[in-house]
């Protein structure tokens, strides 16, 4: 065995992902906040190797124990740019940096970046012969997981939210996986999902700190070092719950035990969120403007009267908010707002400069990183990495917004 599975709560050792899903994804202290250890994390870099598999390049880092098992559309090896255009808006802000955009949007399975949690989550069902998996989604996570768990074999149902754009509903049901579209928003396809789960004895994703999205989601860390060749100084992406900025600090730690090298740093988690949808920020602002007092991050609120049309973003309540505020203040971050209404703005700025068209989600993050600029959150000698997490082949509305 290459790994096992430690609570977060208590400590205790679970076991493997046999006992993990044996114990239905909880510790028996009853947490379901568990890491992935590994026994012998290999020295890094990995050797050189021609692969379009993430899970093939990094399969000594990842808890699949054989080769055989890896599901792949050929996703996560996506390049990470630099963007000249953006580097030129700082300058004219009076900023020299340099701004790296992971472009998850090619990614070959769904394109976004949850193709690499559902990847990893395919291979590891798999090896441990699952037939059954469900989870609740705005689109997204559903589609990639849709999509990788069909390839596996595996039967998956979607509980998506009533307003769950129809391309995503088609490319789900295209590969034969079912969604239930429930009547209100993410909260009740949360619940809808969760009582299915129940019911049905279906396997469920665990949400935001499920050890097979955050062990998939940290190899961003190790993509960095080798394209970059350093760690980004500045992390950025539009959060919804967060995995994603959790799972880099997870990379992160390994990658500490793993190195010689043991002068990196974390980058300024700065994360990103809608005027439509700023759970998270409103929080973060009433915090700071209080002083942080104790147990600050238990301090937030759902969002009342959503109106953001930014599906893949609806999260109106940020129950993840205590584990994720936490590491954007230890990293000296932030959290930013930037405004719906500007977005098409933005993606004809995209096009123009860059000749690409991103999803509304990903234009949140490429916001914010111009808004960044104005509040002077990025320094000289930064160097920035923008997480962009989708294309824009589900936003068509989007599209004709941008095209006019
Ligand atoms: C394109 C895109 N951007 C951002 C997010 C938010 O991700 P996280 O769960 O890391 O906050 C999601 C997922 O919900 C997404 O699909
Ligand atoms: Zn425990």
């Amino acid at each position: 065995m290459k790994y096992q599975i430690r609570c977060k709560k208590c400590g205790k050792v679970v076991g493997d992902f046999a006992t993990w899903f044996q114990q239905d994804q909880q510790c028996a202290c009853g947490s379901t906040y568990a890491e992935v250890e590994y026994f012998d994390l290999p020295s890094f870099p990995p050797q050189a190797k021609e692969t379009d598999s993430f899970q093939d390049l990094y399969f000594d880092f990842l808890p699949i124990e054989k080769r055989e098992n890896i599901v792949s559309f050929g996703e996560g090896m996506v390049a990470i740019e630099r963007w000249a255009h953006l580097e030129k808006a700082a300058r004219e802000a009076g900023v020299n940096c340099e701004v790296y955009v992971c472009r998850n949007d090619q990614n070959q399975g769904s394109g976004t970046f949850k193709d690499i949690s559902a990847a990893l989550a395919a291979s590891v069902l798999k090896e441990q012969g699952v037939k059954d998996y469900c989870l609740a989604s705005t689109g997204n996570a559903g589609t990639a997981f849709a999509t990788y768990l069909a390839k596996a074999g595996v039967h998956f149902t979607q509980f998506a939210p009533s307003f769950m754009d129809d391309d995503s509903t088609e490319a789900i049901k295209r590969v034969g996986q079912k969604v239930v579209l429930s009547k209100g928003g993410y909260g009740d396809a949360k619940a809808e999902a969760a009582a299915f789960h129940k019911e049905h004895k279906v396997l469920i994703s665990g949400g935001n700190t499920d050890p097979l999205r955050i062990e998939s989601k940290r190899t961003l860390v190790f993509e960095c070092l080798r394209q970059m060749g350093c760690m980004p100084t500045v992390y950025m992406q539009a959060v919804a719950g967060g995995t994603s900025p959790l799972a880099f600090e997870k990379g992160f730690r390994d990658l500490l035990a793993m190195c010689s090298e043991k002068n990196y740093t974390l980058p300024r988690m700065v994360l990103v969120q809608q005027d439509e949808c700023d759970p998270m920020v409103t929080a973060w602002e009433k915090a700071t403007a209080a002083g942080f007092p104790e147990g600050w991050e238990q301090q937030y609120e759902a969002k009342k009267n959503m109106h953001t049309r930014i599906g893949i973003l609806t999260a109106a309540n940020p129950g993840n908010y205590p584990l994720v505020a936490p590491l954007v203040k230890r990293t000296d971050g932030t959290f930013i707002r930037v405004k719906e209404a500007e977005l098409p703005e933005y993606g004809r700025r995209m096009l123009q400069e860059q000749g690409v068209l991103m999803g509304p989600a990903s234009m949140v993050c490429y916001a914010g990183f111009f808004e960044a600029l104005r509040k002077g959150t990025i320094r000289n000698g930064d160097k920035v990495l923008l997480n962009t997490g989708e294309g824009c082949e589900r936003s068509q509305w989007f599209k004709k917004e941008v095209l006019g």
